[in-house]
């Protein structure tokens, strides 16, 4: 397959099954924020994917911003969180959904959920597509989650390996 580069890479979610765990994400999150202004703020650039289906899955209206941050060199987090790309505009008084692809050492939403308190929103929650529990190293709350994985480098359905692989349309891990 083209998108692979000639990479091996083992399945480890499938489209459908990615589909109907958002379908279910989609629905939970507008019977709880019915009647609220919410904002989903995507996390870059991971989550953009999740983020397009994800906002589909959703019955509600809303709005869609997104905020950059980067800890990562190569597949290791740094551990030191960074802005790289701010939201658009002030967000007091919204409802805000975090949408991240994945909490991994959870250093990252611990640094936004902070970052994003201060700027006075009515709340401020977390929708993550992945968790990986075996990496924790704080813990933070994640109202929302697709699915917990083993501690492994997934690529695909946004995530990448080094800039590439954001295209597959499933979750993978790269077999060496
Ligand atoms: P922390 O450790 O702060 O990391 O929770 C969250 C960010 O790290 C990236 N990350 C990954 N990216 N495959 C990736 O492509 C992975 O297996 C992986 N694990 C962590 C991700 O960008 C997330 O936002
Ligand atoms: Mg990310």
């Amino acid at each position: 397959m083209s998108r692979l580069g000639g990479e091996k890479v083992e399945v480890l979610l499938s489209e459908a099954q990615l589909a109907a765990r958002i379908a279910e994400l989609g629905a939970r999150i507008s019977a709880d924020y019915a009647g609220q202004p919410l904002t989903l703020v995507g996390v870059l650039k991971g989550s953009f994917m999740f983020l397009a289906d994800l906002a589909r899955a959703i019955d509600l209206p809303l709005k869609v911003d997104f905020i950059g941050t980067t800890s990562y060199q190569g597949t290791k987090s740094s551990g030191v969180v960074r802005i790289t790309n701010d939201l658009s505009r002030p967000i007091d008084g919204e409802h805000i959904l975090l949408v991240e692809d994945i909490v991994d050492t959870g250093l990252t939403m611990q640094y936004l959920l902070e970052n994003l308190a201060t700027r006075h929103p009515a709340s401020v929650k977390v929708c993550a597509l992945l968790e990986k529990p075996a990496r924790a190293k704080v813990q933070v709350p994640i109202a929302y989650k697709g699915f917990s994985i083993p501690d492994e480098f997934v690529i695909g359905y946004g995530l990448d390996w080094d800039g590439r692989f954001r295209n597959l349309p499933f979750l993978g891990v790269v077999k060496p």
